[in-house]
């Protein structure tokens, strides 16, 4: 008898099917920070509203639930020793602004689903399982990426107290205003001797298994991303008064920097995004004199994102060169591309198989998991489910109820393989 053993009288579970796990994830689209569109970042208080419908699902699939010291919420669900190891399970549950409702929570919702089967069936494995709801892995609030599932491999550095949000607000003053220690952030790292592996399910967020007619898809690796912050200083100056030929436009100078971009990541063989830009001082009649952007860049091998991040700069030095303007870059996100455990890889093609598709897609993501932070230290595979169109990181990110229900059934063989593989 373990200590975590659910008490006897202990309410019965809930059962948790596709359109369950579909309908809870609409209920977390409504912790937005801006109504109309679903907008929810790390250590707000929508971010605290999804943790706390989280652990009430988790609570019905007879998990204990608690929040730990980055900010996720974990359920566990005891194994059948008190000595076991744990196998987590997970994704995230913050999204970028006006973002679709699966990319992250959909993993999550069928990690507790998957639960929920094994509780109602009250079987116990070799292992035990936590879900995981990682709190941060898009990285809008604070610019670097992946901060809860950071925590939890134990790479947290601390030059990241200091990151702040737009409105100023730093990391460290965010922690205390969601009522968490930050002396205390060292304790959400796990222990990887523990640990038996990760898995997480995921949309594909790209066209490739729609196109050929599968739910599911196997993760061969996932490509490291490089996050920029790049200045373009000029001179502010009167927008009638300032004769063209003088000028030193840091808004003109980032135009020509982005059509750079966008050529060099097509000649290249990478894919790399402007995503966002700031002008200032910001007027109809004010010169810009400076413009700040952000850069992401992303390969198949970091060798190809790093040369491309290299001609980037090239051309970038020969803009300002041109146009007199100083640039200032800062790095704010880098992830070397990760690849995923065998054995785990082996558990989550045996799921695949199980929900019918005895030879699953084999897709490297280009979009970034948790899976590439939780595997600095702990072994880790994913599966991929169809989105509709490929669409992602959109409000019309959509899934087919049938392939959410086959991926239950996958993820839980994928589990049931992992944990006798461990055993
Ligand atoms: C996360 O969605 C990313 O790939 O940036
Ligand atoms: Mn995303
Ligand atoms: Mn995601």
């Amino acid at each position: 008898m373990t200590g975590e053993a659910p008490a006897t009288g202990a309410p019965r579970i809930v059962p948790v099917d596709a359109a369950a796990v579909l309908g809870r994830c609409d209920v977390l689209a409504t912790f937005t920070a801006t109504p109309g569109m679903i907008d929810r970042a790390y250590l707000t208080p929508e971010h605290a509203a999804a943790n706390a419908a989280t652990a009430g699902w988790m609570e019905a699939a007879g998990m204990t639930a608690r929040t730990d010291e980055a900010g996720n919420i974990v359920g566990r669900y005891a194994g059948a020793t008190p000595d076991a190891p744990t196998l987590l399970l997970g994704s995230h549950l913050d999204t970028v602004p006006d973002a679709g409702r699966y990319d992250g929570p959909l993993g999550v919702m069928l990690a507790i689903a998957v639960v929920a089967r094994l509780a109602a069936r009250g079987e116990r494995l070799p292992v035990a399982i936590e879900v995981l709801g990682f709190g941060d892995e898009e990285g809008t609030r604070f610019g670097a990426t992946l901060l809860g599932s950071r925590a939890v491999a134990g790479t947290w550095d601390p030059r990241w107290w200091e990151l702040a949000d737009a409105d100023g607000v730093s990391l460290f003053d965010a922690f205390h205003a969601f009522g968490l220690d930050p002396s205390r952030i060292g304790d959400a790292a796990r222990d990887p001797g523990r640990i038996a592996g990760y898995l997480e399910a995921h949309i594909e967020q790209g066209p490739y298994l729609e196109e050929t007619g599968r739910a599911l898809g196997l993760v061969s690796a996932i490509a490291g991303a490089r996050r920029f912050e790049l200045t373009l200083t000029g001179k502010a100056g009167h927008a009638g008064g300032v004769p063209m030929e003088r000028r030193r436009d840091a808004l003109a100078g980032a135009a020509r920097a982005v059509l750079d971009i966008e050529r060099l990541a097509l000649e290249l063989g990478c894919v790399a995004t402007v995503g966002m830009i700031d002008v200032e001082p910001g007027a109809a009649n004010v010169i810009p004199g400076e413009a700040r952007f952000s850069l992401d860049v992303r390969a198949e091998t970091d060798e190809r994102r790093d040369g491309c991040w290299l001609a980037i700069q090239n051309a970038l030095q020969e803009t300002c060169r041109d146009r007199r303007l100083a640039l200032a870059i800062e790095e704010t996100h880098s992830a070397p591309a990760e690849q995923p455990d065998p054995r785990l890889v082996a558990a989550v093609r045996e799921g695949i198989s199980a929900a019918g598709d005895d030879d699953p897609l084999v897709l490297l993501s280009k979009a970034g998991h948790d899976a590439m932070a939780i595997g600095a230290t702990i072994p880790w595979a994913m599966m991929f489910i169809a989105c509709e169109g490929g669409v992602s990181h959109h409000p019309d990110e959509a899934v087919l109820e049938q392939d959410v229900a086959a991926a239950i059934d996958a993820f839980e063989a994928a589990v049931l393989a992992a944990a006798r593989r461990h055993a």
